[in-house]
């Protein structure tokens, strides 16, 4: 999937956009001492940055070398925080127990569901913010479904963590918010 995802993405990424970072990544409690972040396909960081001032190492990994390169440009005292990999999401091996919080924005791949689980750390939270399917076409969002959730999807695939929170929000844009955590003695 490399090639048609990086030549889809790269032109849209060629201009520098700011870009407000999701509410759920800025409302999260500050990270415990030392605590890494996974932002996966995390585009041009406006999530990144937020998640360096909430206090996290971050792995930021997108498939796009212009959006690495605005991410790098925007980052000041944060840079030595921050490890941007250039990768498809499919070929990166994710290290199990790796993170202590991964963040899934406007991006969604199923098949990485159980790399993700397991990339989690005991304890250690999955946060998904992305476009539902509430049954009408989504101004924003994706148009293929396999980049769409489904109604409460997430709360299945996720069901032996805690579930801190799971919200739809119906609209023109429909979205789902869902946070979870990995059992203390899960590896
Ligand atoms: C809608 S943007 C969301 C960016 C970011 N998460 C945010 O919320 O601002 C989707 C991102 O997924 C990246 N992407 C698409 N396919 C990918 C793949 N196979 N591997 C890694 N990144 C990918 C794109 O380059 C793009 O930056």
């Amino acid at each position: 999937m490399t090639i048609q995802d990086r030549t889809r993405w790269e032109p849209r990424h060629e201009a520098q956009k700011a870009g407000e970072p999701r509410a759920s990544v800025t409302r999260l409690a500050p990270a415990p001492a030392g605590a890494l972040a996974l932002d996966l396909a995390c585009g041009q960081g406006r999530n990144t940055r937020a998640l360096l001032a909430a206090g996290y190492r971050v792995v930021a990994l997108d498939i796009s070398l212009n959006a690495l390169r605005h991410l790098r440009s925007l980052e000041a005292g944060g840079a030595a925080r921050t490890l941007c990999v250039q990768a498809d999401v499919d070929c990166w091996p994710l290290r199990p127990a790796a993170f202590d919080l991964v963040v899934l924005s406007d991006f969604l791949d199923r098949r990485l569901y159980s790399t993700l689980r397991a990339a989690l750390r005991p304890g250690g939270q999955m946060l998904i913010d992305t476009f539902v399917d509430l049954g009408h076409p989504n101004a924003e969002g994706p148009s293929n479904p396999d980049h769409v959730l489904r109604p409460r999807e997430l709360s299945r695939v996720f069901r032996d963590f805690e579930i801190l929170e799971d919200s739809q929000q119906d609209g023109p844009t429909a979205r789902a918010l869902f946070r979870a955590r990995k059992p203390a003695n899960r590896r």
